[in-house]
């Protein structure tokens, strides 16, 4: 067997080994025999360089004009628009989900980047007028510093662009901690925009273990911004030492979305939402319609359709054009899974499909769960409040629109809803009383695009939205200027 290749850290714009010496395994979670690479296993050192070296990039970064900054991001998104499919290859490679959606993961980044190249010419601050005299008063948006940028392993590329391509059109400069399970696709995109010509120190990147560069990073003193997707436990440990040494942080965190399926709603398209909605991405997804709260009216029909297709979904390897789903991305979260499934049964939950997982045959060497449904489902089962990040969906029955807005919103988490309903008045109310930061009409809870804020109410997030302009209030510091032209003392609120 040839070495397998090693691939290092991106320091002060060069290729660095780790100070540890160390590497870890990447593997194929679809199978296991398959080496993808060994990564740097950094350590508090190595964050110690990164964030040196993007302090130092500061201070120059800062300076180019933004539309200048724009212009890198926009060769940023062509270069990835070039390297699409093989980036999307290398994605399914290594954290399974079928190409399908590894293409829509990289597109996603692809119209960030564009997104944000505009923003370079936009930037947007406010002039307004002073109560004074010959006085002109406008607010204009500073860069804050280096960013520590925390990212997951489920959007291994698509995450990172939501919060790196705002960071540096606002004239910061980053260091990047991917998830363990997706190095290569987090290194894809720093290559890429290496390659569009992002000076040194810019962005750098380090691979390893959260358990061990994840608080240095968020702890070193020259980083001012944090920027973590991930779980609510860690995200609270985040935002306690962000609290105490006042940087500015944004999270986002867990779901248990909702799609309410009233006895109006166009069946055959509600089981299309809630198939794709429950099971793309292997329900892996914080967006994930993890619960379905279905009217009693239509329970069994919808039921039944639901099973009967999520029980013929072709699960497999993701670089199989006909997988419709793929594998669970290690073998600790299959595990995890499959203890959720095991809490369901004892919660007296009535297994409709699969439930198990899958072994033997081509299954033997990867880490598959078979879509699972729970029916009869009641709001209180910790199935139907809990984060499970698995291919496991409840259904739960309801009486009403009412009760089924009580039971979406009976939950500690606020990302996203949605309403299966011909009645548009309905839709509206429920708009107005989901308590989520995402709701839709007529399609599941996934699919947010770019432009819109991103991002949950409760123990989803801390008040901040990824993407769209929102973002922008993450990585920029407002400075509001005042410039007296009138040649003489005035004074506000006096004069
Ligand atoms: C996530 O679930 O972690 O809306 C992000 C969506 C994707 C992003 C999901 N565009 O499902």
């Amino acid at each position: 067997m040839s070495n397998p290749s090693i691939f290092n850290n991106f320091i002060a714009g060069e290729w660095v080994r780790s100070a540890t010496g160390q590497t870890y395994e990447n593997r194929n979670p679809a199978d296991d025999s398959e080496l993808i690479g060994l990564f740097q296993d950094s350590s508090e050192e190595d964050v110690s360089r990164a964030v040196v070296a993007a302090r130092e990039a500061f201070e120059s970064w800062r300076l180019v004009p933004a539309p200048k900054r724009g212009e890198i991001l926009y060769r940023a998104g062509e270069i990835l628009r070039d390297k699409k499919e093989a980036i999307a290859r290398d994605m399914t490679r290594e954290m399974g989900k079928i190409l399908l959606e590894t293409r829509g993961d990289v597109q996603e980044a692809i119209d960030m980047a564009y997104w944000m190249a505009g923003e370079g010419r936009r930037l947007r601050g406010y002039t307004t007028p002073s109560e004074l005299r010959n006085k002109f008063n406008m607010s204009v948006r500073m860069p804050v510093g280096v960013c520590g940028i925390i990212t997951p392993w489920n959007f291994p590329i698509a995450i990172p662009s939501w919060k790196i391509f705002p960071a540096l059109i606002c004239g910061n400069t980053c260091v990047l901690k991917p998830a363990s399970d997706t190095p290569l696709t987090a290194l894809h995109f720093v290559e890429v925009l290496h390659e569009a010509g992002l000076p040194p120190g810019v962005l750098n990147f380090l691979t390893g273990r959260g358990s061990k560069i994840g608080n240095p990073l968020v702890e070193h003193p020259e980083v001012r911004v944090v920027s973590f997707t991930g779980s609510t436990d860690t995200g609270r440990t985040v935002a306690a030492k962000c609290a105490a040494a006042f940087k500015k942080h944004n999270l986002e965190m867990g779901g248990k979305n909702v799609i309410m399926i009233m006895d109006d709603a166009n069946l055959e398209l509600a089981v299309d939402g809630a198939l794709w909605g429950g099971f793309g991405t292997s329900g892996q997804r914080c967006t994930a319609s993890s619960r379905l709260v279905v009217h009693k009216n239509v329970y069994q029909e919808f039921l039944q359709q639901f099973i009967e297709r999520a029980g013929s979904l072709k699960v497999g390897n993701g670089l199989a054009e006909e997988t419709q789903m793929g594998p669970i991305v290690n073998r600790k979260q299959k595990e995890s899974i499959l203890n959720w499934i095991e809490t369901g049964k004892k919660e007296g939950a009535r297994v409709a499909c699969g439930g198990n997982a899958l072994e033997g045959g081509s299954y033997g060497k990867g880490h598959f769960i078979a879509p699972t449904i729970f029916a009869d489902v009641r709001p209180d089962m910790r199935i139907a409040q809990e984060e499970i990040f698995g291919p496991v969906v409840s259904v739960i029955p309801c009486g009403s629109f009412e009760e089924a807005m009580q039971i979406g919103n009976g939950v500690r988490y606020g990302l996203s809803s949605s309403i299966y309903t011909q009645d548009v008045n309905r839709a509206f109310v429920a708009m107005r009383e989901m308590n989520t930061g995402i709701f839709y009409v007529n399609s599941p809870t996934i699919g947010a695009e770019i432009h819109l804020p991103f991002g949950g109410t409760k123990d989803t997030g801390n008040g901040h939205r990824e993407a769209a302009e929102a973002t922008l209030e993450v990585f920029s510091e407002w400075k509001s200027v005042y410039v007296d032209y009138s040649g003489r003392l005035q004074r506000a609120q006096i004069d």
